[in-house]
């Protein structure tokens, strides 16, 4: 029985929201294991369009936990709010675990952020999250096991306080953040517990848990355009650690990726493009930030930087998305290479200074005119369209098994 994984192949916003939610029907478990409430995961459905933050998007299945497992930043003012959220839609709600040793996002790591220069060096979502998981490795942390004895939580939070004193910050006021999480604690208690024992359980019993990756592989910390990435792996390799599984465990591996490229926040985007063919991609495809509204950053699609994807994530299929997107361009580009100098690089480059220099080689490919958001069937796609998704089969090596054509879950061709 397996365990699926949805991860992001490009810079995030890949569309893994819907796909994690189409995906989760039948599924017990939805295990979010990196990041926090920087993930903007959307959900259109028969109650409207909800963006979640910290929420798996297969959790607002009946029948289905979600798990908020401890490789993950969590902001408890934040979900509360989005669990109000989820109720003012009228939505049922959610049954829920917090990993017990998941750790807590407080007020001062978002002040951080700001105060530090990374939100603005970096382009960050000022969630607080660098700071949060900054604070895991420093070893400072407050996990929410920690929540459950007081005087513990204190002494903690105390020792933060002292370990972050800034003559230039006004102090945080340890007594207001401690009895604002005590009442969290109180309230949620009985879904504070060890996801490790249940995410295991749930395998071992041969019951379907998905693990709904947030960002995506060029942010993951290790392996993407570091330092301009998030503080967190985004990868397949995030599963692992961050929900505390074997890796033998993840059977599927979905590779999600949107059918041209987009990135927010500061970084190199080497298929960039500033002018009309951005401004079209962004107005179509409404490119906007899900949790800031920034204005994503678009360009044609990089199968250079997929190809990376690829290898280091070994998807065993694809998800495309937007694919309705694209239709109307008289031709598609599809980026197969970069010139750095004399060079044509083939491999995607580790060195900043190098992705920065890449200039993309594109190959051109037909575009068509049809709209294809009514399409349910591959076959009655556009020729174009197919040949065009065949393309990226091949370079990548790995089948696509769902395109996306719209933001509705009907909206979807299944291969
Ligand atoms: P942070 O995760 O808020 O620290 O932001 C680090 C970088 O990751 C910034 O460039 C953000 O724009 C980007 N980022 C973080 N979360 C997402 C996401 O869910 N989608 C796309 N980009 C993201």
């Amino acid at each position: 029985m397996p365990g699926i994984a949805v991860i992001g192949a490009q810079w995030g916003d890949e569309g893994k929201g819907k796909i994690s939610h189409l995906l989760s029907e039948g599924v017990d478990l939805v295990v979010r294991f990196n990041g926090g409430p920087n993930a903007g995961h959307t959900v259109v459905d028969s109650y409207g369009e909800i963006r979640l933050h910290h929420l798996p998007a297969g959790a607002l299945r009946e029948g289905t936990v979600g798990v908020l497992a401890h490789g993950m930043v969590i902001d408890p003012w934040v979900l509360r709010e989005e669990l109000q959220e989820v109720e003012k839609q009228g939505r049922p709600v959610p049954k829920l675990l917090i990993s017990d040793r998941a750790h807590v996002i407080l007020p001062h790591h978002k002040e951080m952020e700001v105060g530090s220069g990374i939100a603005k060096s970096i382009g960050t979502t000022r969630r607080g999250i660098g700071p949060a998981y900054a604070d895991k490795a420093l070893r400072l942390g407050i996990r929410f096991a920690d929540l459950a004895d007081q005087d513990v939580a204190r002494e903690r939070l105390s020792r933060l306080e002292g370990a972050h004193r800034n003559p230039y910050r006004p102090p945080m006021d340890p007594e207001r953040v401690v009895q604002e999480l005590f009442e969290f604690y109180a309230a949620f208690k009985d879904t504070i517990g060890d996801s490790i024992r249940t995410i295991t359980a749930a395998l071992a019993e041969g019951r379907n848990v998905l693990f709904e990756g947030a960002q995506g592989t060029l942010l993951d910390i290790d392996l993407g355009t570091y330092p301009y990435v998030t503080s967190s792996h985004t990868t397949v390799h995030g599963i692992a650690s961050g929900a505390g599984i074997s890796p033998k465990k993840v059977e599927r591996i979905i590779g999600v990726l949107k059918a041209y490229t987009t990135r927010v926040g500061e970084g190199p985007f080497p298929t960039e493009d500033v002018g009309q063919l951005g401004e079209l991609l962004r107005r179509k495809g409404m490119e906007y930030g899900a949790t800031t509204g920034r204005p994503r950053r678009c360009g044609w699609l990089d199968l250079v930087a997929l190809r990376y994807a690829q290898r280091v994530n070994d998807f065993t299929e694809l998800a495309v998305t937007k694919l309705d997107v694209l239709s109307g361009l008289p031709e598609i580009l599809v980026c197969t290479a970069y010139r750095i100098g004399n060079e044509r690089v083939e491999e995607f480059p580790s060195s900043l200074m190098d992705l920065s220099h890449a200039r993309p080689i594109y190959e051109r490919l037909p575009g068509w005119k049809e709209d294809v958001r009514g399409i349910r069937v591959k076959e009655e796609l556009p020729r174009a369209a197919r040949d065009y998704l065949r393309y990226i089969e091949e370079a990548l090596g790995v089948p696509v098994r769902l395109i996306s054509v719209g933001p509705k879950p009907e909206e979807t061709i299944f291969c």
